[in-house]
């Protein structure tokens, strides 16, 4: 079991655009084993490679109540979305800090599993969120980007403010 360290905002390193797997061999399987143990140690509900300074297109997901059902998405993309929808979202990149973010509420995405096979899923609710946010990590592109200027500019500050302490 390994434990990453998971970048913190307002890290340059979290904007970078990672790009696509083009084979899945042992490093990436023990990579997504080990963003699997750190998602579950930290304790959250998604993760994208970004994160842990990976920058390949990479997310593990697990919205289960139990936190036993993981996804991997490897090269995932949204294919159809519907609907719009509020949610309230947190980010392991931007501890301590909850908004309102509005998403598509319906989707169906495309993605490759950790055993190279290609599949399509279609989500809501929790899930549908999470799955945005993380692609969203793999673009280099953060939740708190969706808010007001002031606010960015607050979260930031009170980030920087934790960094020194
Ligand atoms: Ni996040």
């Amino acid at each position: 079991m390994a434990d990453l360290d998971i970048l913190i905002f307002p890290d340059d390193r979290l904007r970078r655009v990672a790009t696509a797997v083009t084979d899945i061999d042992d490093k990436t399987r023990t990579l997504v084993s080990d963003m699997l143990d750190t998602m579950y140690a930290a304790p959250g509900i998604g993760l994208a490679a970004t994160q842990v300074d990976v920058h390949e297109r990479i997310v593990v997901i697990d919205v289960s109540e139990k936190g036993n059902e993981p996804l991997t998405l490897i090269n995932p993309e949204i294919v159809v979305a519907e609907g719009r929808a509020q949610h309230e979202e947190g980010c392991l990149s931007i501890p301590g800090i909850y908004e309102q973010i509005e998403r598509d509420e319906h989707i169906k995405f495309a993605a490759i599993d950790v055993d190279g096979n290609p599949y399509e899923m279609e989500a809501e609710g929790l899930l549908a969120v999470c799955i945005q946010h993380e692609i969203d990590h793999l673009d280099g592109k953060l939740f708190v980007d969706y808010l007001s200027t002031l606010k960015q500019r607050r979260i930031k500050k009170k980030m920087l403010k934790h960094e020194k302490e």
